[in-house]
């Protein structure tokens, strides 16, 4: 008898080609085009990652110098959008503000011949920000804001002002800034791969982006930074952390921020962040979340072999930088639609519809009872 292979969840399954990222090749780390994610978020910005993902190489600097002016001038939100962010219920999901922002802006400023897919990553990444606080700035205490902050010229600095409403230390912006280069792409990962199939079929690119933030949403996925964040906030000191995580491992629950489908040996881009993380609070004198989230680091390592993943340690990040927990996943959208629309121009330069196939194992064929004579 031939062994039938597990393909529940395509583990290991190999969907297609990409030239954006090498998640999981041995020797060859993550890289973004070939370039390492280390150096890439040492010394690049998520603008020229952004525009290393779409163009396809990494901008000179006068070219880098004309798309943050770009990028600038497209911060501004059209007033039909605002009166919808303003509409939005206050108690809404921030990633569903984005997912709807998304969406109406597709109605507003369609794909076309006078708008590429190029120019729309562009928009995008430039006013999700200013669609986020936009709405939550507006719900909070009635402040309809500007959202353009010429002076605060990257995504990084333009998020933490906005938020924030007064400058972000150069730190902090530097700290915010590797975090989105170091969730910017990571192959076929579950949104991805929505992003691929929808435009496989030759739909718009709104609605690749759209499907993408749906997936990203859940906590097995983008999810899970705030998962993360909840459970570091569960312990004071590192001892508490260890009898509470010994606790749930007894249990089989599940340690959000912990694990991966493709690294089983460890996610290169946590220990970047841990790197950050404790630069920010030796910054802040904490003696408490940093600690903990050490010890739970060490535990699950010698007790069930887990790594921490991309989410454990950008949570701490964002929690020195004062990012409210509820804006993590939105961090993630905002700093992913650079690899999503990356993939979907890859996706449309050789595109073949995405339909696999799958393996009955319903009833077999039987009459269909008319509805008197079901019981
Ligand atoms: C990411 C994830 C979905 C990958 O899962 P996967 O490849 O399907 O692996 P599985 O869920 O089958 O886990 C394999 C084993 O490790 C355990 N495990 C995996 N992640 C775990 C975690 N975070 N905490 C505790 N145990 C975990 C599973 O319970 C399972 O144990 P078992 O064999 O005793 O049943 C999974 O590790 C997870 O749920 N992590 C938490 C969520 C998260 O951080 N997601 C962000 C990913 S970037």
């Amino acid at each position: 008898m031939t062994e039938q292979k597990n393909t529940s969840g395509l583990e290991g399954i190999t969907a297609g080609e990409t030239a954006l990222s090498t998640v999981g090749k041995e020797g060859l780390d993550l890289t973004y085009r070939g370039y390492s994610i280390r150096d890439l978020a040492s010394s690049s910005s998520f603008e020229e990652v952004l525009y290393l993902l779409v163009y396809g190489v990494l901008p000179s600097r006068p070219e880098l110098d004309r798309y943050r002016n770009l990028l600038i001038s497209l911060r501004d939100l059209p007033p039909a959008l605002k009166t919808i962010l303003e509409q939005l219920p206050p108690t809404a999901n921030p990633v569903d503000i984005l997912r709807t922002g998304c969406s109406a802006l597709g109605t507003m400023e369609p794909e076309g011949e006078d708008r590429d897919a190029h120019a729309i990553a562009g928009r995008l990444c430039a006013c999700f920000p200013s669609m986020l606080l936009y709405w939550h700035q507006f719900h909070r205490d009635g402040r309809r804001i500007e959202t353009r902050a010429e002076e605060h010229r990257t995504v990084a600095d333009q998020f933490l002002y906005l938020l924030r409403g007064e400058a972000p230390s150069p730190l902090h912006v530097r700290a915010l800034d590797a975090a989105l280069i170091l969730h910017a792409e990571h192959e076929f990962n579950a949104s991805t791969f929505t992003c691929r199939v929808i435009v496989s079929t030759l739909s718009d690119f709104y609605s690749g982006i759209t499907g993408g933030i749906g997936a990203l949403r859940g906590p097995l996925h983008g999810g899970a930074d705030e998962a993360a964040m909840m459970l570091l906030e569960r312990f004071s000191t590192p001892d508490e952390a260890e009898a509470g995580i010994r606790k749930m491992l007894e249990k089989k629950e599940k340690a959000m921020g912990f694990g991966h489908r493709v690294y089983k040996k460890g996610d290169p881009r946590a220990p970047i962040l841990k790197a950050l993380a404790k630069q920010l609070a030796q910054e802040a004198g904490d003696r408490s979340l940093f600690p903990v989230a050490e010890r739970i680091e060490n535990l699950l390592l010698s007790e069930k072999g887990l790594y921490p993943n991309v989410d454990f340690y950008s949570a701490v990040v964002y929690h020195f930088l004062d990012i409210p927990t509820f804006f993590f996943t939105p961090l993630f959208v905002i700093a992913r639609t650079s690899g999503w629309a990356a993939h979907i121009l890859e996706q449309r330069a050789n595109n073949r519809l995405i339909r696999p196939l799958a393996t009955y194992i319903g009833p077999a064929p039987r009459p269909f009872p008319k509805i008197d004579e079901r019981g």
